[in-house]
C-alpha cells in the first residue's frame, strides 16, 4: 500500500515513541518525512531507525522547541524550503510532567506543561494551516490523549493541556473543512513509549515494572498498546482513506476510557 506516495508528511516528536513509529509507518507507504524534536540525538536514532527499515527513505529532521513560536517558524519554513509543501501534520510533540495532587503542583510546572502540550499544539496548527490553506489540501492528526476526554488525576498540567488539544481540534476543524483540510485529534491509552516508562518511575521509584503491572490490570485488554498501533490510526488519518472524518477525537486505549 502506497498511500503517501508523493507526500510530505511532518512529525513533532519525531525523536521517540509515538512520533518516530508513525514516521516509520508513513515512509514505509512512501511518505516524504520531516521530523521535528528538542533532542538532536532521539531525531538521529529516529532517522536511523527509518533508514533501517525503509533504505532510501527521504527524512529530513530539524531541532525545534515546540513551546517557541521563533522555533515553530522555523520548522515549518525549513519544510518547506525543503520540500514545497505539507501534506501531513502530526502534531505530536509532547511532555507527561509531574504526577501529584492539584495542591502540590505548582504554577511554573503547570506552565511548562501548558507550553509544550498545549501553546506548542497551537503554534504548529498556526503555522501549518496557513500552508495548508494556501494548498487547498492537508490533513493534521492532533495528539491528544485518554487524559484529554478523562479523568485520570494527578494530572494538572497534562489534564488541563490535553483537554485544551481536543477544544483546539474542533475549533480548527470547523474552520478548515471548507479549504480541504481535515483535523482530527487522537486520544491513546497507555501505550508502551519512553514516556510511559518513566510515568512507572514515578509512581514507584524503586519497583517500576510492579507498578506498570498493576496499572495496566484496569484496562480491558490487561496489556499496554504499542506505538505501532498508534502509527497505523495516524497513518489512516493523515490519508484519503479518512476522506470524510474531520473534528473526531479517536480513543486508541483498548476501551479504557468507556469502562466505569
Ligand atoms: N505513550 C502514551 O501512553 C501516551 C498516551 C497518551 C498521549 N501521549 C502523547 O503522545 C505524544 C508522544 O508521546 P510519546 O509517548 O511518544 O513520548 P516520548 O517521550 O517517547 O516522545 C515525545 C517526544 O517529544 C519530544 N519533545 C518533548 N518536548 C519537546 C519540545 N518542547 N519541543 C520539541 N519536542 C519535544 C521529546 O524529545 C520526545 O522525542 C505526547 O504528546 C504524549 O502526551 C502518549
Amino acid at each position: 500500500m502506497s498511500r503517501f506516495t508523493d507526500k510530505v508528511v511532518l512529525i513533532t516528536g519525531g525523536g521517540s515513541g509515538l512520533g518516530r513509529a508513525a514516521a516509520i509507518r508513513v515512509a514505509s507507504e512512501g511518505a516524504k518525512l520531516a521530523l521535528v524534536d528538542i533532542s538532536e540525538q532521539g531525531l538521529e536514532a529516529s532517522k536511523a531507525a527509518i533508514l533501517d527499515a525503509i533504505p532510501g527513505a527521504e527524512v529530513f529532521t530539524t531541532t525545534a522547541d515546540v513551546s517557541s513560536e521563533a522555533d515553530t517558524d522555523a520548522y515549518v519554513a525549513a519544510t518547506i524550503e525543503r520540500f514545497g509543501r505539507i501534506d501531513g501534520f502530526f502534531n505530536n510533540a509532547g511532555i507527561e510532567g509531574r504526577q501529584n495532587l492539584t495542591e502540590d503542583f505548582g504554577a511554573a510546572e503547570f506552565e511548562r506543561v501548558i507550553a509544550i502540550n498545549l501553546r506548542g499544539v497551537f503554534l504548529g496548527l498556526e503555522k501549518v494551516l496557513k500552508v495548508m490553506r494556501e494548498q487547498g489540501s492537508g490533513y493534521v492528526v492532533n495528539t491528544a490523549s485518554v487524559g484529554g476526554i478523562r479523568g485520570v488525576g494527578n494530572q494538572s498540567g497534562y489534564a488541563a493541556a490535553k483537554h485544551g488539544v481536543v477544544g483546539l481540534t474542533r475549533n480548527s476543524a470547523i474552520e478548515y473543512g471548507q479549504f480541504g483540510v481535515r483535523i482530527n485529534a487522537i486520544a491513546p491509552g497507555a501505550i508502551w513509549t519512553p514516556m510511559v516508562e518513566n510515568s512507572m518511575r514515578q509512581l514507584d521509584a524503586e519497583h517500576p515494572e510492579k507498578a506498570a503491572e498493576q496499572f495496566i490490570q484496569i484496562n480491558p485488554t490487561k496489556r499496554y498498546g504499542q506505538p505501532e498501533e498508534i502509527a497505523a490510526v495516524v497513518a489512516f488519518l493523515l490519508s484519503d482513506d479518512a476522506s470524510y472524518i474531520n473534528a473526531a477525537v479517536v480513543p486508541i486505549d483498548g476501551g479504557q476510557s468507556a469502562k466505569y
